[in-house]
């Protein structure tokens, strides 16, 4: 069965970015995909110490909840993540996620000695964002860096929703359109994702 992992990054609780990732998150059950969820404000989850406990086995060192939420993100076949737009790049809470997902850039690149630039990835991942205002510049950062760290989870950057001017919580309930969006782009996911599983 096809597996996906939702992770919402956002410190509200009904956010943007959350109520569009639960959307998401409805299209692919309703396509018949396993989706577990993660809140990460729920979870007690320290940065990154940079003591490169992780060079031995690949694993972080320190035990907190991030051990679970890594072995969900290694066990899933595909990956929804939302955040906010905080100052041009995600929201702490999944900043936190992303640089403890440094034990698995060690694991791909230094333990699995995977060459860099490899272009095919098994597995995809869909990234959901909402800033408050309307630059056009106003997702080049986050789209980097949700690249790169999707890249150490062997996942390529499958799709992105990204909506300007939303500000504050509920906002995003003035725009149908973009639920609908999440949820077809749900629906789309789950299909992606299984197209590569065996017959
Ligand atoms: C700490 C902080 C930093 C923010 N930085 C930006 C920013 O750089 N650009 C922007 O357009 N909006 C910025 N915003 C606004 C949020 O991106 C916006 O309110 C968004 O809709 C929040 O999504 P959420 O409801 O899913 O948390 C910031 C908000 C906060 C609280």
């Amino acid at each position: 069965m096809t597996s996906i992992l939702a992770i919402y990054g956002s410190p509200r609780r009904k956010g943007n970015t959350t109520l569009l990732l639960k959307k998401a998150v409805e299209g692919a059950r309703a396509e018949g995909a396993a989706v577990e969820e993660i809140v990460l404000r729920d979870l007690r989850m320290s940065p990154c110490l940079e003591i490169y406990g992780c060079k031995k086995t690949g694993r972080c060192a320190i035990k907190d909840d991030f051990q679970t939420v890594y072995d969900m993100l290694l066990a899933c076949d595909g990956l929804m993540l939302a955040s906010p737009i905080f100052f041009y790049t995600v929201s702490a809470h999944t900043k936190i996620l992303m640089d403890r997902c440094q034990s698995l850039w060690v694991k791909r690149y230094w333990l699995e000695k995977t060459p860099f630039g490899k272009k095919e990835f098994k597995r995809k991942g869909l990234f959901i964002s909402a800033g408050a205002t309307r630059g056009k510049r106003l997702f080049d950062g986050v789209l980097l860096t949700v690249r790169y760290f999707f890249d150490a989870l062997d996942m390529e950057l499958w799709n992105s929703l990204l909506y300007r001017e939303l500000d504050f919580e509920g906002d995003v309930l003035k725009h149908q359109e973009y639920l609908e969006e999440a949820y077809a782009a749900g629906q789309q996911f789950f299909h992606a994702l299984s197209s590569h599983d065996p017959p």
